[in-house]
């Protein structure tokens, strides 16, 4: 799959060749295109920055959250609302119907032909989304990937004890929200939740109450058995969290990831307008700073003289390692 797509792609920008517009067809050989990449644990404010980053350059958003590419339970699967998307496209979002399986390869497929589209149109790719592994296989897997992109990972972070209760108000929010009545929507006593959107944190904890409540059961067994399900959708979205976050220090620590480590603690300790203020002075002005050094600073590919006339390249060590990973 890999290796007929790369060369269908490759060759793509001699067939495509427009006249000079593009610069992504004239630079195709001496540069590699550019791609931001937002992580960080559930509930630490990804989507938000990454639609903040849009508005700033010209970009598109590849969400890589492996449970919001299905579509439904958008309150469950806390995805980014209409309203909180300003107008920027997303990819990957509630595309994939509910029962459909979705691994990392999928991903990479997808999310390559997106990054593709969005560069045609000379826009900047932001790939934001709290599934690591899928993140991981695209960037450490996929050699096509290697050799055709530069990353700019960006890290939103918060003090665990203040992760630990946003994470827990939030789900109190979702349930105000109507999560109950989303998960009641997708409930089928026969099926499991092995497959699909029915594995999204949010749904297999209301399983007992919700065949409890088939059962005209007494209504104070109800409403523990609610209690309960609500507990363990905290304590589940926490074990996510940390799991999330063993998994960054990992491709940090281990693969040598460059991750701009983004502290969000203080936003989260204000209210209000204050947070919001906060939000854009330590997070957004940061986060934007540090990826217009990425866009724009000179690769190092760049430096040398771009004449047709040049018949060796010199190429940076960086580059030869990703050209070796891309000819196996
Ligand atoms: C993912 O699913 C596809 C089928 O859609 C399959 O061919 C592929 O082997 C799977 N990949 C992994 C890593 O399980
Ligand atoms: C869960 O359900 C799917 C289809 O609905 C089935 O293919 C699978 O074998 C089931 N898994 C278990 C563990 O029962």
């Amino acid at each position: 799959m890999n290796l007929s797509y790369s060369i269908c792609k490759q060759a793509q920008p001699l067939i495509s060749f427009t006249g000079g517009l593009n610069t992504n067809s004239l630079n195709f050989h001496n540069r590699k295109d550019k791609v931001v990449v937002v992580m960080g644990a559930t509930g630490t404010g990804k989507s938000r920055l990454s639609i903040d980053l849009a508005t700033h350059f010209q970009a598109e958003i590849i969400n890589s959250d492996k449970i919001q590419v299905y579509k439904g339970l958008d309150i469950v699967t806390n995805k980014v609302t209409e309203e909180e998307c300003r107008g920027i496209p997303h990819h990957l979002l509630g595309i994939k119907d509910p029962d459909a399986d979705y691994n990392a390869t999928n991903f990479r497929h997808d999310a390559l032909l997106a990054i593709e589209s969005i560069i045609e149109q000379d826009k900047l790719p932001i790939i934001a989304g709290g599934s690591n592994s899928f993140i991981e296989s695209l960037v450490n897997d996929d050699p096509y990937f290697a050799s055709r992109y530069d990353c700019c990972f960006l890290w939103v972070d918060l003090s665990l004890p203040i992760l630990q209760r946003f994470v827990s108000e939030r789900v109190d929010q979702m349930v105000e929200a109507g999560l109950l009545e989303e998960v009641r929507g997708v409930f089928d006593p026969e099926a499991n939740y092995t497959q699909g959107i029915r594995r999204a944190i949010g749904v297999p904890e209301f399983d007992s109450f919700l065949r409890a409540e088939g059962k005209n059961t007494d209504q104070e067994i109800l409403d523990t058995l609610l209690h309960l399900a609500i507990d363990e959708v905290k304590e589940n979205t926490w074990k996510l969290a940390c799991r999330q976050l063993q998994k960054i220090h990992r491709l940090r620590d281990f693969w040598g990831w460059n991750l701009h480590h983004i502290d969000a603690t203080e936003v989260f300790l204000k209210q209000g307008e204050d947070a919001h203020e906060a939000w854009k002075r330590l997070i957004v002005g940061p986060s934007v700073m540090t990826v217009a050094q990425f866009l724009y600073r000179p690769t190092s590919v760049q430096n040398f003289p771009k004449s047709p006339s040049t018949t060796v390249i010199p190429r940076t060590v960086p580059s030869m390692a990703a050209m070796a990973t891309a000819s196996h």
